[in-house]
């Protein structure tokens, strides 16, 4: 098999993120958008030790039935690869994904839960970021990125995950930077002024929050697109420029200016209230986040003794559990989102909270003698460092919750607990974002002695 060649291939299964897979001359074939059961015909576009990535060119038979996408980017655009899905067939396929994750390191008795579904499948996040490029004729381009091409931009039209404001805004923008004759940052030549828009809209308090990601501030003409924006949609709640000089490619910079508004929204999930700060973490699926929190809550049980929120956000798990427990500790690297949390409590009036800003790793090692109760976990996508893992097994809690948005690193981190005298309880896979295969974990976790 060479680069190039068009085989003909039986899907058998999804690997750990969400493509196809196959065996031909015993190699995993990876295809993406193909699920189980599928046969296709395809193009091999990539070789690598033991696998190739295969591109469809043709349906030979169909494993799940497709529909049209409702998207007009579907195919061109990075995300959504599974609008052409039904959402129960998403569904059945987020929990095979866990159960595959956890059947690979020996997990295979235990019962996956059916997934959770999202109230909606569409126009659910709260928080979406474009970036700026230039297409050959020299106009600025605002969207998302091409599937597979860090580097490329494509004008989005309108994206079907954010809200209708959303995508006027993005329109707005875009046309006033080329009215305006600004440039858009150029990642190789470190050059150009406008590099990222992030726009955070609140689903329960409709308060909208712009972020202008920028290498050059005050300098360069944004305040006067920034003006103009503020006239033509007026629904903007708060902006912000960000300046960023350096060269990685994030949304977040070395300072903000916040140009109107408080500089943070409001949202809210259930009773409690959060203020949400530029770069503060917040569940993108505000109305999923509700019922996850409220699963978080039911699974912690009534009373909850002394409890530990690790990567804690702007607190959002330990203001949900505080009336169960004696008193929670959180702790967050990322400290605008422990100031957040520090005044989400202050204004939801619970006083038994505190957080330390700081690497979970760090921190745990001055409270590997503290008694917990109950730990609950949520890290970022690569899972929780070994250093919180051996705090864990030191400090030896009753319980843990481990909250993920990796079945994959879950299942790891789960084989290394068991070691330290962990069993896992039970597993419910909950959709926090429909027409991707991401898929948010609970797992609860208990001392077998
Ligand atoms: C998936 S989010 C969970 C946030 C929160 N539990 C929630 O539901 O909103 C992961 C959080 O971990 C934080 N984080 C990342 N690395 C960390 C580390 N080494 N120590 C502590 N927090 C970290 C991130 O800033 C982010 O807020």
């Amino acid at each position: 098999m060479k680069r190039g060649d068009e085989i003909e291939i039986d899907i058998v299964d999804l690997d750990s993120k969400g493509d196809g897979r196959g065996t031909s001359e015993g190699r995993d074939i990876i295809v993406r958008r193909a699920v189980p059961g599928d046969k296709i015909r395809g193009r091999v576009v990539k070789k690598r030790r033991g696998r190739a990535d295969v591109e469809i060119t043709s349906f030979v038979d169909y494993g799940m039935s497709r529909k049209e996408a409702q998207c007009i980017h579907f195919g061109l655009c990075g995300g959504c690869r599974w609008q052409d899905l039904s959402y129960e067939d998403q569904l059945l396929l987020k929990e095979r994904m866990v159960r595959n994750a956890l059947n690979q390191y020996g997990f295979d008795h235990i019962e996956v839960e059916s997934t959770m579904p999202s109230h909606a499948p569409f126009f659910y996040r709260n928080k979406m970021e474009y970036s700026f490029g230039c297409d050959r004729d020299g106009n600025i381009q605002l969207g998302l990125h091409m599937r597979g091409r860090f580097n490329r931009v494509f004008d989005v039209e309108s994206c079907h995950l954010q809200s209708p404001l959303s995508n006027k805004i993005v329109q707005h923008v875009r046309r006033l930077a080329n009215e305006l004759d600004l440039s858009a940052y150029d990642l190789k030549a470190h050059s150009g002024l406008l590099r990222f828009l992030v726009i955070r809209d609140a689903k329960k308090s409709n308060q909208v929050l712009v972020n202008l990601v920028v290498s050059n501030y005050p300098e360069g003409g944004v305040e006067t697109l920034a003006n103009r924006l503020r006239e033509e949609v007026p629904e903007i709640d708060s902006f912000i420029i960000t300046l960023h000089t350096g060269k990685a490619q994030v949304a977040k910079g070395e300072k903000e200016f916040v140009l109107w508004g408080d500089g943070v929204i409001e949202e809210s999930c259930g009773l409690i209230r959060f203020d949400i700060s530029p770069q503060s973490f917040f569940q993108t699926n505000s109305i999923q986040a509700e019922r996850l929190y409220n699963l978080i809550s039911e699974w912690a049980g009534e009373e909850i003794g002394k409890t530990l929120d690790l990567y804690c956000g702007t607190g959002s798990i330990s203001l949900h559990l505080a009336h169960r427990a004696e008193h929670v500790l959180g702790i967050e690297v990322v400290e605008e989102a422990v100031e957040d949390a520090r005044l989400n409590a202050q204004r939801n009036d619970v006083k038994n909270c505190l957080f330390l800003a700081g690497k979970a790793e760090d921190e745990l090692l001055s409270l590997r003698d503290e008694d917990f109760d109950l730990v609950v976990v949520d890290p970022p996508r690569p899972g929780l460092h070994k250093n919180v893992l051996a705090a864990l097994g030191q400090m030896k809690p009753a319980r843990i919750l481990y909250v993920s948005c990796n079945p994959q690193t879950l299942a790891e981190n789960l084989y290394i607990l068991k070691d330290y005298g962990y069993g896992v309880r039970r597993v419910q896979p909950v959709d926090m974002f429909p027409q991707t295969p991401h898929c948010e974990v609970v797992c609860e976790v208990e001392r077998l002695d």
